[in-house]
Formats: structure tokens, sequence, C-alpha cells
């Protein structure tokens, strides 16, 4: 979503004659995109400040300036902070006011060595608000926000806090966004939400859609080859939705649905609001729906309180549920969440070990599903060249990262490949002779 959000920067500051460049050592404007959800995050923020701040020096010794801001979910949470100790940054804003960055440059230019600082919480205007254009710099894969926000309150979690509420768009809003976006050439779109699947609003017929509705809808628009969604909350498949996957031949077969541990004390505790069973039951429908459909997900080791038992629950889930891909991280005490300042915090040895033990198998489930790929033509679109000449990378309907040999003007079409290896981040392969040579 940052990714999203800072390409929705870039387009408002367009019409001021900003554009975006490599570096930032010698940019008019240096605008830093932070992250809050965990503490190595939110620390990076000042010591890239401490960096830019050189950037700035230099640039007004040679006469110029450099005008420097904060973004996203660190200034939201630690905007008075970084105005303190940061007193070089001109302007800090939240994740839901960056539309009004224009103004927030003109005030930062009259104040003069006191920082523009901007929390508002109004998300529904910043949408109404947000420019029309299909989106800056965006390949033939995009973004499309389509909700923001939480209501879940996990106990680990400051996504309720720095984002704010759960907020659906309107499906004809979404629709049109997306239709702009499918005639200026992308032909996959990714909807983005905190919580995605809990999108819901009024379709264009008064009805009230649900997202499995939505993605139907989006199927039917020319030029949109591939959707995707993300982040989900295992809770929020509703039926309609797992018979997307069985329906939609666009909407890819991968999904990512985190479950956060294996253990249901822990589960509780993280107020989930669900057990294992209820996600071994989802992903049981799905698979019935969407039989190829490989699984990524989200995993927090040393929440506290978790005993080697409740561990070796999550490592349980894991072995039976086999994923494709993951993500896995150790329990970060956020300020103000309600695991902060519970007892029994697990010490950071065990946390590593516990961490070490998830990705030494998550690694190898990744590593046999990447294998079990090779021997099989699959549709990829190529988004980009490879490191090597004469080489293209793209994403297989898994999200696997393939290279492949093309040619460059392949990029931004969807091929057939045959997988002839797979490694632990990547496959490769190549265009059967059958495709290779049609027309350019
Ligand atoms: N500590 C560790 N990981 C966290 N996540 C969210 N909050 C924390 C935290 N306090 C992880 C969850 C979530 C992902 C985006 O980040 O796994 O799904
Ligand atoms: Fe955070 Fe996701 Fe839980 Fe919401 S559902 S509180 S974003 S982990």
């Amino acid at each position: 979503m940052n990714v999203y959000d800072s390409e929705r920067m870039a387009d408002v500051l367009a019409p001021l004659g900003y554009r975006t460049v490599d570096t930032p050592d010698n940019a008019d404007m240096v605008i830093l995109n932070t992250c809050h959800i965990r503490e190595k995050a939110a620390e990076k923020v000042f010591s890239e400040l401490g960096r830019v701040r050189q950037m700035q020096d230099r640039r007004r010794a040679g006469g110029e300036d450099m005008v420097i801001g904060v973004a996203g979910c660190v200034a939201q949470a630690e905007g008075e902070e970084i105005v303190r100790r940061a007193p070089f940054v001109d302007i800090v804003f939240g994740p839901q006011s960056y539309h009004r960055l224009p103004e927030m440059v003109a005030r930062a230019a009259r104040a003069s060595g006191r920082a523009v600082l901007e929390t508002d919480f109004d998300v529904v205007e910043k949408f109404d608000r947000l420019p029309k254009t299909p989106p800056a710099g965006s390949g033939p894969a995009a973004f499309l926000t389509v909700q923001e926000g939480c209501d879940k309150f996990c106990t680990f979690c400051v996504v309720p806090y720095t984002r704010g509420a759960e907020y659906s768009r309107p499906a004809a809003d979404i629709l049109d966004d997306a239709r702009r976006m499918a005639a200026a050439g992308v032909c996959e779109i990714t909807l983005l939400g905190q919580n995605v699947n809990a999108w819901h609003g009024e379709g264009p017929d008064g009805g009230d859609w649900s997202l499995g509705r939505l993605i139907r809808e989006l199927a039917g628009i020319p030029g949109l080859a591939r959707i995707r969604y993300t982040t989900s909350h295992p809770l929020e498949m509703s039926s309609e939705l797992i018979a997307a996957h069985r329906d939609v031949a666009e909407l890819m077969p991968y999904l990512h649905l985190p479950v956060q541990a294996g253990s249901d004390r822990i589960l509780q505790a993280m107020n989930r609001r669900h057990d294992r069973d209820t996600y071994f039951r989802i992903i049981d429908r799905l698979r019935e729906s969407r039989p190829d459909l490989a699984l990524s997900g989200d995993f927090i080791v040393g929440f506290p309180g978790e005993t080697d038992r409740d561990f070796e629950q999550t490592m349980d889930l894991v072995r039976r549920v086999g994923y494709a891909q993951a993500y896995s991280f150790k329990y970060s005490p956020r300020p103000g969440t309600p695991a902060a300042a519970l007892g029994a915090q697990v010490p950071e040895d065990v946390k590593s070990a516990r961490l070490q033990a998830l990705q030494d198998l998550l690694n190898s489930q990744q590593l046999a599903f990447n294998r079990t790929s090779v021997g099989r033509t699959m549709d990829v679109l190529l988004e980009r060249k490879g490191r090597v000449d004469g080489q293209l990378v793209g994403r297989s309907p898994y999200m696997q990262a393939v290279h492949v040999a093309a040619p460059a003007h392949r990029l931004g079409r969807i091929v057939p490949v045959t997988i002839a290896e797979g490694k632990a981040n990547s496959v490769s392969g190549h265009i059967p002779a059958t495709h290779a040579e049609d027309a350019a």
C-alpha cells in the first residue's frame, strides 16, 4: 500500500512540476514514506532522516534548497516527535492527508523553519480529491486501493490506530479507475486494502456488493486479464468470494491469507476472532473451489505468552496447509497496542530461534512448490528486464517470479512459459517454440 500511496503522491505533485527521480541526493524534494508496523521499520525513519539532512545541507551550501517530507504511518503516529527530533523536516503528514500535498508544500515555503503537520483522518475526502489519471509509473501490473483501514483490532497491531477505521470506496469509483487503467494498458490489477476482503459497497445496480461481486464485474472489463487482491482476513472469506475463485478465470489462483499463529490460545490472545479449525475449513473450501490455489500467509512468532507448545502448533499448521510463499516476523511490541502491555514477553533469543525454525520450514515449502512447477507451461506476465541481457522477469499466476529468455518488445505481454527450473525464490523457463515467434 505504501508503494501505491507513493505513486499517488507523485500524481498529486506532478501539476506543480515535480517528477520522480532515481536518487535523492540532488532532489528538490525528498519524501520518506514510512511504515509503523514493527519497531525496526519505525526506527529506520530517524536514521534515514539523518542521511537526508546531509543532502539538504549540501544543497543549501550550493545555494539550492531541498524540501523534506515525512509521510505514512510513522508520521501519523509520531508526527510531534518527528517535528521535535528533526526540526529540519518541512512537512509531516499521515496516510489520509497526502491529497493536500500541494497546499502543504506552499505552506512550508511560507512557514520558514516551522514544520507543517497534517494528520487528519478524512479518507473520503482523500479519494474524492486524488487526480483521476492512470497511476504514475505503473507498468502492466498496477495496484488499485478499494478499501482502507481496519476495525479488527488484533492486539499486536497498530493499523487500526494509524490507518483508521475501515472504509470501502464506492464500486462505481473503483470500476471507473479500473476501466481507465485498462485503457492505459494495465492488464493486471491488484486490489488493495488492509482488510480488502471486508470490502463492501453499493453497486451501480443499487445492491449491496461484496468483494466477490466486484471481482466478477472487474473481470468483464476489456483488457483486464488478471485480478488479485491483498490482504485478507480469514473471517471475511465470504461464500461469494470463495465462489469467485471457482468461476472467475481472471482471478489468479494465489491468495495471501494471514493466520499469524497456529495455537488457539495465542489466536485468542491476539484477538483474531477465529480458531485454527476455522482457518483449516476456510482453506478446504477455497481448495474445493480452486484446487490449484497457491497460498501465502503472515506469521508472528514470540507473541507474549507463546510457549514451545504453542509455537509447535504454528509449525503444525504450516505443515498441514503448505504455503507457496510466506512472511514471518518476530513479535514487536508496538506503543499503544494491548499486547505491548502484557506480561510474559518472550525473550529475544527464543523469538530468534523460533523464527529460524519457522522460516526454514516455510523456505522448504516454497522451494518444493517452485519445483513442482517444473515441466508445466504457464502464462507469465512479463513485467521488467532481468539482470542478464536478453532476459525478462515476470509473474506466474501463482505470483512466482519467472525468469525467461525473451526479447524486450514482449514486455507488458502475457506469454506461455515452460518451467525448466525451480529455485528458492524464483523459477525459470522458456517460451515454447510454437509461441516464440508470434506477432510482436
Ligand atoms: N509485530 C510483528 N509483526 C507484526 N505484524 C503486524 N503487527 C506486528 C507486530 N506488532 C505483521 C503481521 C501482519 C503483517 C503485515 O505484519 O503478520 O499480517
Ligand atoms: Fe492489523 Fe490485519 Fe489485525 Fe487489522 S486485521 S488489526 S490490519 S493484523
